[in-house]
């Protein structure tokens, strides 16, 4: 009784389709039983993270930038012999110093090189600060260079600055703030441009 029964079921079934009209076919593929242990579970989120015709690689706005940036070493840091000290952070933090020269900035490089701060109080003696001695001028290459370096160099004021950053560790004041780097890729293409040919520069 029990299999005659069960074959009328299967006879309607045949015949009807399934009870929520779907095809067989998909039926009997949903009603696989599922593939067993970490394999599959590691293939089903492989598919949910890439589905087919997705990239692989991560999307541009999420992709490091290798950029370049431009940095001084100034007259405070060169006079206390920190060059070196000083690069020792830059490098440890993933920076490559791609250029670099010592030199003895002009009245007019400094003026120029600072033109935006001219009218703040402070512009008069910046300039005569970054002509007092030495500077290190340098390029700074990496994966977003320029945030790197701004992090790395801390705030502008030391008293500000977090713990381990450059100015925390050997700046004076707020002028005498041992380094300087371009806040933006704009400007560091500029201040680059003002001290370094492209053949001068080897990344
Ligand atoms: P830097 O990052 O090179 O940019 C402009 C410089 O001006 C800054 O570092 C300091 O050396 C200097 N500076 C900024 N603010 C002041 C301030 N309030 N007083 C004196 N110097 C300043």
């Amino acid at each position: 009784m029990a299999i005659a029964a069960g074959g009328v079921r299967l006879l309607v079934f045949c015949a009807a389709g399934t009870p929520d009209g779907a095809p067989h076919s998909i039926v009997a593929r949903e009603r696989k039983p599922a593939k067993a242990g970490w394999r599959a579970a590691a293939a089903r989120l492989y598919t949910a993270a890439f589905p087919r015709g997705t990239s692989r690689v991560p999307e541009p706005s999420t992709r490091a930038m290798t950029e370049r940036t431009f940095s001084i070493i100034k007259p405070d840091a060169t006079a206390r012999n920190l060059t070196g000290k000083i690069n020792a952070v830059i490098e440890d933090a993933g920076l490559r110093i791609v250029a670099q020269r010592r030199i003895k900035m002009s009245r007019q490089q400094a003026e120029k090189f600072y033109e935006v701060h001219k009218e703040r109080p402070f512009y008069g003696e910046l300039v005569e600060y970054m002509t007092s001695g030495p500077v290190v001028v340098q390029v700074l290459e990496g994966d977003n260079a320029v945030a790197k370096y701004r992090e790395v160099m801390g705030a502008t004021n030391p008293a500000q600055a977090a713990e381990g950053t450059i100015r925390k560790l050997f700046a004076e004041s707020i002028q005498n703030n041992s380094v300087h780097g371009s806040d933006s890729q704009d400007n560091a293409k500029l201040e680059i441009a003002q001290f370094f040919k492209d053949e001068d520069i080897a990344g």
